[in-house]
């Protein structure tokens, strides 16, 4: 069989959170808000801090330990590393690199990070397939791994309540089986809109000054309204498109596992799908936005909630800054626990 025929599924799955949980309660004493606004306007109930000194290559680190471990393989056995993530450790070098070491994974092996912001997990899955089918590859690690509290400005009411820290990793198999794993994609990217939802400072065109320090250019900055709208479009049309592709119908789909930006974005995009919440699985409440960690640490979840099943479709989607977007369906196969 040629090396083009091969399949790619996750083998295993793992997940980090820091141990720190920031309530609503505690929010509130921050910022002139309130439970039941942040719960009413996004589900949010907590999220976790990393603490200090516990950054994205550590908490990455961890989930993908875990992976491996429940795959019952060692760091020796992987062959490709991407890590999706928008707050990275450093500007350079890459989050990925720093995680290789603190792993101990191969030397001889391609080690990079994927910048897609929220869709980030959803770009890295699919640029390990490509690689991967090419035969080079066994066996990659992708991680979604984010500390959003350290680009979070915590005096801004309108966008600290929204987001949260943690590490969700996959162990991604190429096998000769056919029909199982990632089955379809499909990615899109609108950079007309980036300044919907960025970071103006700390990068070369805008290095770090005293004064962009004092103007808090290097705290992410969001057009809230717009992010909605876009968000749900994109995301509906995304999964609309990804299962026409795979000649699939939505009724075909056992669960929806969307990046967990908001519940009304949820709701908003089961409801245009037409499709019951009861498909839609999501730990909004006790994480918030996570970012490029949020579908590993839904999808993780919701099989460890026994949700998903053995040969069960699941449709992941993702939208975030840049504007990105993203979906994958896959026929799930039973990881190991
Ligand atoms: N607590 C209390 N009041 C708040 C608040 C907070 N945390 N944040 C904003 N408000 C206030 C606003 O100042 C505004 O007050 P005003 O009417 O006196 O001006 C009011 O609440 C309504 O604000 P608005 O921005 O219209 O609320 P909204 O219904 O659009 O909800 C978001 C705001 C951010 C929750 C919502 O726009 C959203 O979820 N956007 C998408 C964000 C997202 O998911 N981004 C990541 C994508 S990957």
């Amino acid at each position: 069989m040629s090396s083009a025929e091969l399949s790619v599924f996750i083998r295993a799955i793992g997940v980090h959170t820091p141990e720190r949980k920031l309530t609503n309660a505690e929010l509130s004493t921050m910022v002139d808000t309130s439970d039941e606004w942040i719960k009413t306007r996004s589900g949010i109930a907590e999220r976790r801090i990393a603490a200090p000194g516990e950054n994205p290559s550590d908490m990455g680190a961890k989930a993908a330990a875990k992976a491996l471990e429940r795959a019952g393989l060692t760091p020796a056995d992987v062959d490709l590393l991407i890590v999706a993530t928008m707050t990275p450790d450093v500007p350079f070098p890459s989050t990925a690199c720093l995680l290789q070491a603190k792993l101990g994974l191969r030397r001889d092996i391609p080690c990079f990070d994927v910048s897609a912001a929220c869709s980030g997990f959803v770009y890295a899955l699919q640029v390990a397939k490509d690689m991967m089918r090419s035969g080079a590859y066994r066996r990659t690690l992708v991680v979604g791994a984010e500390k959003l509290s350290s680009v979070v400005d915590w005096s801004d009411r309108t966008t600290c309540v929204l987001f949260g820290d943690g590490a969700g990793a996959v162990l991604l198999e190429t096998t000769p089986e056919k029909n199982v794993g990632l089955l379809g994609n499909l990615l899109g990217a609108d950079g007309n809109n980036a300044e919907l939802l960025h970071c103006a400072g700390g990068g070369s065109a805008a290095p770090a000054t005293a004064d962009s320090l004092r103007d808090g250019k290097h705290f992410l900055r969001m057009n809230g309204k717009e992010v909605f709208r876009h968000a749900v479009r994109v995301m509906a049309e995304s999964c609309e498109r990804v299962l026409a592709k795979c000649d699939v119908r939505s009724e075909q789909v056992a669960w929806f596992i969307p990046h967990q930006a908001n519940s009304r974005i949820l709701e908003a995009v089961a409801s245009q799908l037409n499709v019951g919440m009861d498909r839609f699985p999501s730990n909004l409440e006790r994480y918030g936005n996570t970012s490029a960690a949020s579908i590993p640490l839904a999808l993780e979840e919701a099989w460890k909630d026994g949700k998903i099943k053995h040969g069960d479709l699941v449709l992941i989607v993702a939208f975030g800054a840049g504007l990105t977007w993203g979906a994958t369906l896959l026929r799930w196969h039973e990881p190991p626990r």
